[in-house]
């Protein structure tokens, strides 16, 4: 059985991995602890997201509700994996690899000329606010 671990498994990258790897016949170890609920309220929970994946793939899909920071965890996904973790701790920020497009949008709008703004930044910014997450 081929068999894949997927961290932020509910997120927006995390389930569409798994939706992909499942596609092409992986089974799916799926970590997530709905963190994104933690930090910006019960409206940014991803639960409805793994409860989906657990419903469309039923046993392709499988769920741990850990989190990954956690050594402890680490020592979990082990004995779940069965292999060793390579897991690096740094102090040092994540840098380069995420683009904010939305200050910039020309090319995409070369792309797909017809998309306009719904939101500006501002206008993002605002609403989080106005949501309490400040
Ligand atoms: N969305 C994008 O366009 C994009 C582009 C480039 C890079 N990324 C990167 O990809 C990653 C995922 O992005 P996303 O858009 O799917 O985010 P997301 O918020 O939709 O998903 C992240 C998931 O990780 C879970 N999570 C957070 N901390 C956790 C922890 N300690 N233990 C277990 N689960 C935890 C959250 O509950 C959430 O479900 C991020 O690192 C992001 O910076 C995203």
């Amino acid at each position: 059985m081929k068999k894949i671990l997927i961290t932020g498994s509910a997120g927006l990258i995390g389930s569409q991995a798994a939706k992909f790897f499942i596609e092409k016949d992986f089974t799916v170890v799926g970590i997530d602890n709905n963190m994104r609920a933690y930090f910006f309220g019960e409206e940014a929970s991803t639960k409805w997201n793994k409860e989906k994946l657990e419903t469309d793939f039923k046993d392709k899909y499988i769920h741990h509700n850990i989190d990954i920071r956690d050594k402890e965890a680490i020592a979990a996904l082990e004995k779940i994996t069965g292999k060793k973790a390579n897991v690096e701790y740094t102090d040092v920020n994540r840098e380069g690899d995420h683009i904010w497009y939305i200050s910039d949008v020309r090319k995409f709008k070369e792309h797909y000329p017809t998309w306009n703004y719904v939101y500006d930044i501002d206008k993002i910014l605002e609403e989080i606010v106005d949501k309490g997450h400040f």
